[in-house]
């Protein structure tokens, strides 16, 4: 049994997404941004693009009190987990509408139970966890650890405890390699939730959208990359490598802000980004043109084929019936083109969704 998680008014979307999936699911929601989908294929790894995580093998967890839930998770880590390797432990909670606080503190000292547990149980698990290593390689103080959002390497495992109501919930626990293999299933933000930070200095909020995709992949445009930005207008998306010290073609019917139509390492170019070449190849193809999904899937297919880019962040319109076709395109030509490849709703999406990822090298 797998547990989904959704944006809220995305389950339907995910519902339909799944059963063209596998036909023979059979799915429960169980609450507002929640799924239950049982019978899904044996080693599925999606992507499953209106899915911000998912719990792979979850099982139900009873949750009658914290040292009994933390007694029951630590003696089902000491059986599952691999005795030597890195690990890491998100427990979090969805109860009550999506984007509630509801649940964290609870969450929190059944954590810190966990933690206890393992110290007296199996103290070497303890030194795998995620963030909890000190210098020394003791083990770090019960206090909140920073969450590691990097992508999970192949010898990390994954155990992931979700409370769905004060005193129940789902465990799931996917030992390396697993999740590794299931980047874009499973992701290293706790909920699948990837909090953008406020910059009142960019033209709009739709550069959230690119800094999120960045995150996803663990990867950051740099100083001195090269980018081309298609339907750049009015400059958000441009305003991130611009200012990181990335150099930007940037292509529009219309012109950028004032300031990045001046800026120094911007260049901007009037016209058809459907039509735009670029002389040599850059390190990102940025993409956030409003059109039919057809097209801009033509687009970033066609860039990524010709090598045009290393890298890719491309929005794709989606407004629900008749437009599932157009991503199964996607699920099928882009994975042999792409060493990886991401197509999921963003919590910076609204109707639509975003492909992203790195292009394959010439063998
Ligand atoms: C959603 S806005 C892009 C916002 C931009 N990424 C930002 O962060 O400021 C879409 C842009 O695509 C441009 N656009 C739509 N079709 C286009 C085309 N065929 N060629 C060039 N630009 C186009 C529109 O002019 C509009 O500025």
């Amino acid at each position: 049994m797998h547990l989904f998680l959704s944006a809220p008014g995305m389950e339907r979307f995910l519902g339909e997404e799944l059963l063209r999936a596998c036909a023979s699911a059979h799915l429960e929601p169980i609450g507002e941004g929640l799924l239950v989908a049982k019978g899904m294929p044996e080693g599925f790894r999606g992507p499953v693009v209106f899915a911000r995580q998912c719990l792979p093998d979850a099982t139900p967890f009873p949750v009658t009190s914290i040292r009994g839930a933390a007694e029951t998770l630590t003696t089902r880590l000491i059986g599952e987990l691999p005795l030597d390797g890195p690990w890491r432990l998100h427990i979090v909670a969805r109860y009550g509408l999506v984007g509630s606080d509801a649940g964290a503190h609870r969450c929190e000292l059944i954590r810190e139970a966990v933690v206890e547990q393992l110290r007296k149980r199996r103290r070497s698990l303890l030194r795998g966890l995620s963030g909890r290593r000190t210098e020394a390689g003791t083990p770090a103080s019960t206090s909140k650890e920073e969450t590691d959002t990097s992508p999970f390497a192949p010898d990390e495992s994954f155990v992931q405890l979700l409370l769905t109501s004060p005193d129940s919930g789902f465990v799931s626990i996917v030992p390396a390699p697993g999740p590794s293999g299931l980047l874009g299933l499973v992701w290293p933000f706790q909920r699948g939730e990837v909090p953008v930070a406020v910059d009142k200095e960019a033209p709009s909020r739709a550069f959230a959208k690119l800094v999120e995709s960045e995150a996803r992949l663990g990867l950051r445009i740099a100083a001195g990359e090269t980018c081309v930005d298609l339907g750049a207008s009015p400059g958000s998306w441009t305003y991130v490598p611009a200012m990181r010290g990335a150099r930007v073609t940037a292509v529009d019917r219309s012109p950028l802000r004032d300031d990045l139509m001046r800026h120094p390492r911007v260049g901007f170019v009037q016209g058809d980004a459907f039509r735009f070449v670029p002389e040599t190849a850059v390190d990102w193809l940025l993409c956030d043109v409003i059109a039919a999904p057809e097209r801009s899937i033509d687009l970033v297919l066609d860039w990524v084929r010709a090598r045009r880019c290393r890298r890719f962040v491309v929005t794709i319109k989606f407004k629900g019936d008749g437009e599932y076709a157009a991503l199964d395109r996607l699920k099928r030509e882009m994975p042999p083109l792409a060493a990886r490849f991401h197509l999921l709703h963003l919590c910076a999406n609204k109707n639509e969704v975003c492909v992203f990822g790195e292009v394959l090298r010439e063998p």
